[in-house]
């Protein structure tokens, strides 16, 4: 993935742990969109302080298990360095932006879902992510011409979405894809393909994409061995 280079930060690096790293400062500076707000208060970058909730909820087998990836159990290491890494292109997406030197955007910035408490804390309750599906992929829809000089026309994109096991099966995911997909991907992201991967026997996941228009595509189709630790066998993936 590239992000262009900012020189001089107008948006401190998030700070933590609660404060709005994405509070407003002169320019205006995203803001998760207002039906993801409406959704659930709270939905924003990952924090540093997320990492056990990402950990339990990547380890909790109801997850886990239909999950190719990642290994299971979650190595905390590898929870960090994504969580590091995640941040330092929100950061400078935030930056940017603040700047007016960087549109349009790199990555999701409002991965994570959170619940706000009586108590005015916030848990975390899942999250969804777009990325890069990585170089060498042949996009087969065209690029919007303005979009062009940031990014070449090999990479596609890929999304995902992970709850708590609490909060399946109430309609949260459905919702969350679909801001994630209209309200910034499209608009934010010049997203014109996007991948989804789920094991075939995953119903929950199937019915999101299916909704949404994604077809399956055979040339994708594969059979995937399942980590003995996530109860072994083979299952069919698609995207
Ligand atoms: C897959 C997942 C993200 C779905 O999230 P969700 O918020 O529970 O999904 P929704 O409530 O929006 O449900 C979407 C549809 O799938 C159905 N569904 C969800 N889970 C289901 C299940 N286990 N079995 C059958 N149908 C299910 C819902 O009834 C709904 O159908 P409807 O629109 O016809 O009413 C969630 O189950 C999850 O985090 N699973 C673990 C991680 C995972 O599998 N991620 C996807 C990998 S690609």
């Amino acid at each position: 993935m590239t992000t262009p280079e900012t020189t001089s930060p107008a948006v401190p690096a998030a700070a933590e742990p609660a404060s709005d790293p994405w509070r407003p400062r002169g320019r205006a500076v995203p803001r998760a969109p207002r039906a993801v707000r409406a959704l659930l208060p709270g939905p924003s970058p990952e924090r540093v302080s997320d990492v056990p909730a990402d950990i339990a909820m990547m380890s909790d087998i109801r997850v886990a298990r239909t999950l190719v990836g990642p290994p299971f159990p979650v190595s905390p290491l590898a929870s960090k360095r994504w969580l590091v890494r995640e941040r330092a292109f929100v950061t400078a997406l935030f930056a940017a932006y603040a700047e007016g030197t960087f549109r349009p955007a790199a990555c999701y910035p409002f991965t994570v879902l959170r619940e706000r408490l009586p108590d005015s804390t916030e848990e975390y309750v899942g999250q969804v992510t777009v990325m890069y599906a990585g170089d060498g992929e042949t996009r087969r829809t065209p690029v919007n011409e303005t979009w062009e000089e940031w990014r070449t026309r090999t990479k596609v994109f890929e999304i995902g979405a992970a709850l708590r096991p609490e909060w399946h099966r109430k309609g949260l995911a459905t919702a969350a894809v679909r801001v994630a997909m209209h309200d910034w991907a499209i608009p934010q992201m010049g997203c014109t393909e996007l991948r989804a991967e789920c094991l075939a026997s995953n119903i929950g996941s199937v019915k999101i994409w299916q909704k949404y228009g994604f077809v399956e595509d055979p040339e994708f189709r594969t059979e995937v061995q399942i980590f003995e630790a996530k109860g072994a066998g083979s299952s069919r993936a698609a995207c």
